[in-house]
């Protein structure tokens, strides 16, 4: 870093995240544990109110938000999310095993300030079953990316991607463990610099 962008980083209040998760939340948990000068975690919110990561974040003391979308309809969610998002202050959201797709509305709305760590080496293995995919089509590697969220499913600009080799005698399980410690490792180091844009 040059002198002058070191006294500008030093100058900046951290940036402001909100964390979205659908379940367990090891990859909030790793954005937790990375938060400091380049960012400070304000929310984190899940689509399921029972997600096992919202419990993990209440005992942390950090700001909870917990809506269905189920009974009231995704207008109405996105809608109550936005303002929640609103409220607590975030600038930018990081989509952490957050497994519902966002409307194009709200995408638009969050231009650019969105990102998704996806468990595949984009532009591979969009979507649903990657470490399967990987494994039946015979790839040596595999992975993870954190990308921007745009409108499309898992296609925005890859930000980083981490790369682990596939093993003989793999299962989707196995390659899924030994990629989600790169997970935790790449989606804060991402973050931080992204942010910092
Ligand atoms: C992670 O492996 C993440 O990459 C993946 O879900 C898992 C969530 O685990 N995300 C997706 O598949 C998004 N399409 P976590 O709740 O422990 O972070």
């Amino acid at each position: 870093m040059s002198g002058s962008a070191r006294e500008a980083s030093a100058e900046r209040p951290p940036a402001t995240v909100a964390v979205l998760i659908s379940g367990r939340g090891s990859n909030m948990q790793a954005l937790a544990a990375g938060q400091g000068d380049a960012y400070r975690v304000v929310l984190v919110a899940s689509d399921r109110p029972d997600a096992a990561g919202l419990d993990w974040a209440q005992a942390q003391g950090l700001p909870t938000f917990g809506l269905s979308p189920k009974g009231i309809g995704k207008p109405a969610y996105e809608a109550a999310l936005d303002a929640a998002l609103r409220e607590a202050g975030a600038e930018w959201i990081a989509l952490a095993g957050y497994m519902r797709l966002l409307s194009g509305d709200f995408v638009t709305r969050w231009q650019g300030r969105i990102v998704n760590i996806h468990p595949s080496l984009l532009p591979k293995y969009k979507g649903l079953d990657t470490h399967a995919r990987a494994i039946a089509a015979g790839d040596r590697q595999a992975g993870c990316s954190v990308h921007v969220v745009t409108e499309e499913l898992d296609a925005g600009e890859v930000l980083g991607r981490a790369s682990v080799p596939i093993l003989p005698g793999d299962t989707p399980e196995t390659l899924a463990a030994r990629v989600l410690v790169e997970e935790h490792r790449l989606y804060p180091a991402v973050l931080k610099e992204f942010v910092r844009r």
